[in-house]
């Protein structure tokens, strides 16, 4: 991964530049960095904040050959990489927040948005894009942002080098995705829920068609959240809001 690396100083969205190389054909493993983006995109329609120089903006473009609804695998594998890449380089210990938030004292440090070009039964190409928090001080969020976000120089004290995290980070997903693809998902999965911070604890899941509340009992094969609500019944859930109880 990263043998083509397109750094650019201020995008729109690094998503929206790999979905264009992606469709021109760029290879698999191509990577898109900006310095600053002026509206990058979070999950469920929302807006990433992401300033200049201080974090790490990234698009990964993969082509698995794997049918669509495993797509959310590559998610969870990179949320495992970025934890990785995170405990090489520091002492912290970065747990993972169901499907893909990674959370630092309960605050987020990264989140994760996966697209994809996909026919009915085919993944044309994916793309993994990346926001990791690094160098903000908590002056620099917003206001509604400084509850619930964090950076690793808050956490850590001290700053930390983009680019060796950058390539620390591309090394730990190279390295996962090809033990995914030799053999599958199941190693992936338990690597995941080592870091994860929901599996056991009762949690709301808000989806688009209602909430639904009870003990997430851990992933699918697929990278599914099942959930067992008071009643024992077990639901999967595969795109939601995820609220711990305190
Ligand atoms: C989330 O909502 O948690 C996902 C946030 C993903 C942000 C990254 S930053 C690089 C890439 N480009 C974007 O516009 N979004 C993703």
């Amino acid at each position: 991964l990263g043998r083509q690396i397109h750094h650019e100083e201020s995008v729109d969205s690094t998503q929206k530049i790999a979905h264009r190389l992606a469709y021109e054909g760029a290879q698999e493993g191509t990577v898109i960095i900006a310095e600053e983006q002026l509206s990058g995109r979070g999950r469920m329609d929302r807006r990433w904040h992401s300033p200049k120089s201080t974090g790490v903006w990234m698009s990964v473009i993969l082509r698995p050959n794997i049918p669509p609804p495993k797509a959310p695998q590559l998610t969870l594998i990179t949320a495992v990489a970025v934890v990785q890449a995170i405990e090489e380089l520091t002492d912290l210990t970065p747990q993972i927040k169901w499907p893909n938030d990674i959370l630092m004292n309960g605050k987020k440090v990264t989140g994760i948005l996966t697209e994809l070009q996909a026919d009915a039964d085919r993944i044309i190409s994916i793309i993994i894009g990346i926001g990791i928090n690094v160098n903000q001080e908590l002056d620099d969020y917003p206001d509604e942002l400084k509850d619930i976000a964090t950076s690793i120089s808050i956490e850590k004290g001290e700053k930390l080098s983009r680019a060796e995290l950058i390539r620390v980070l591309l090394a730990k997903l190279e390295n996962l995705y090809k033990l995914y693809l030799d053999k599958g998902f199941y190693p992936i999965k338990l690597l995941w829920e080592s870091y994860a911070v929901s599996i056991g604890k009762n949690l709301t899941a808000r989806t688009i068609t209602g909430s639904i509340y009870g003990k997430a009992l851990g992933i699918t094969e697929d990278g599914v959240l099942m959930i067992e609500d008071s009643s024992g019944k077990v639901h999967h859930v595969y795109s939601a809001d995820i609220e711990l109880d305190v």
